[in-house]
C-alpha cells in the first residue's frame, strides 16, 4: 500500500485537481484506492461525489486516533455509480470525509505526538493499493501529519515566479522533515499544473523547472484546460468526461500514475 501526500506551499496551484485526477486513473486502471480528505474546506470530498457528513470525518477520526478504525469511517466514492454496471462491483475507491473540523490541528507548533496520529490511524489498514491524502495549502501541523503517515510527498506547482520558489522551499521543507521525524518518507516529484503551451513566460519556467528539478519533474506536464472547472463542478471523475481534450488530460493522469505505483497494481 502506497501512501502518497499531495502538497503544495500555496492554495489554488492544483492539489485536489490533481488528487481526483489521480483517483480517477486509479479506478480506471482498477488501483483500489483510498482518499483521504485532508483538507478544512473539503473540495475532494466534494469533487468525489461524496456528501460531506457522510461518515465520521478526518478531524474526528484524528482526535481518536488511538481509538478509531478508520476502516470503519470510509465512504464510497459516488464515481463509482457512474461506471459501467459490470465493473461496479470490483471497483474500489472510498473517501475519508474532510470538513472544518480537521483545522484544530493545523497549527504551525503541533506536537510530535498529534503529528503521528494519521500515520496511527493506517496503521494496520489493508485493502488498498493506494492512498491519496489531499492536503491544505500550507506546511502546517496538517500537512506534517500527512507527510509523517506518507510514503512519498507529490507536490504540484504551476509554471510561474512565485511558484517554483515555492517549491524549492518546500522541497526543503520535506527533507529536514524527513530527516527529523519520518525517514521513510521520499519526494515522488513535481507536477506541473496549468500549463498553457501558447506562454512564454510558462515555457521559460518550465525551462527552469526542469534544470533545477531535473529527474523529479515529473511528465507529462498538465495543461490548463477549459473544462476542468465544469468536470469539478459536476463532481465527475475526468476519465468518464466526453471530448477529445479532457481524453488527452485523462491519459496525462494515467502516466503519472504509473509513475507513482508499482506495476503489479495496475489493470492490465
Ligand atoms: N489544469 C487545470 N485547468 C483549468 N483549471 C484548473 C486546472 N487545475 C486546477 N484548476 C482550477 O483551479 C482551481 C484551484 O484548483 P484546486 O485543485 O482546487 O487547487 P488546490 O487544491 O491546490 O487549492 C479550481 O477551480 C480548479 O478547477
Ligand atoms: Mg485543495
Amino acid at each position: 500500500m502506497q501512501i502518497l501526500s499531495v502538497s503544495s506551499l500555496k492554495g489554488g496551484v492544483g492539489k485536489t485537481s490533481v488528487t481526483m485526477g489521480l483517483a480517477s486513473a486509479a479506478l480506471h486502471n482498477g488501483v483500489k484506492t483510498l482518499v483521504i480528505d485532508l483538507d478544512p474546506h473539503a473540495d475532494a470530498t466534494t469533487g468525489l461525489s461524496v456528501s460531506r457528513g457522510a461518515g465520521r470525518e478526518a478531524g474526528q477520526l484524528l482526535r481518536e486516533a488511538r481509538r478509531a478504525n478508520i476502516a470503519e469511517h470510509t465512504v464510497r466514492s459516488g464515481w463509482i455509480d457512474l461506471l459501467p454496471e459490470e465493473l461496479q462491483r470490483d471497483a474500489t475507491l472510498d473517501v475519508v470525509v474532510g470538513s472544518a473540523l480537521s483545522s484544530t490541528f493545523d497549527r504551525p507548533d503541533i506536537r510530535p505526538r498529534d503529528m503521528k496520529r494519521l500515520k496511527t490511524l493506517l496503521h494496520g489498514l489493508s485493502g488498498y493499493d493506494l492512498v491519496l491524502v489531499d492536503c491544505p495549502p500550507s506546511l502546517s501541523g496538517l500537512t506534517r501529519i500527512a507527510w509523517a503517515a506518507s510514503h512519498q510527498v507529490l507536490l504540484v506547482a504551476e509554471p510561474s515566479l512565485f511558484s517554483v520558489a515555492g517549491t524549492e522551499r518546500t522541497m526543503r521543507a520535506i527533507r529536514l522533515f524527513s530527516n527529523e521525524f519520518a525517514p521513510q518518507l521520499t519526494q515522488a516529484g513535481v507536477v506541473v499544473n496549468r500549463a498553457r503551451a501558447d506562454s512564454a513566460e510558462h515555457e521559460y519556467r518550465l525551462l527552469e523547472m526542469e534544470r533545477l528539478y531535473l529527474d523529479k519533474l515529473m511528465l507529462p506536464v498538465l495543461e490548463e484546460n477549459s473544462s476542468w472547472q465544469q468536470i469539478q463542478g459536476a463532481a465527475y471523475p475526468v476519465h468518464q468526461w466526453p471530448g477529445d481534450q479532457v481524453r488527452d488530460m485523462a491519459q496525462s493522469f494515467d502516466e503519472l500514475l504509473k509513475q507513482l505505483v508499482p506495476a503489479k497494481a495496475l489493470n492490465g
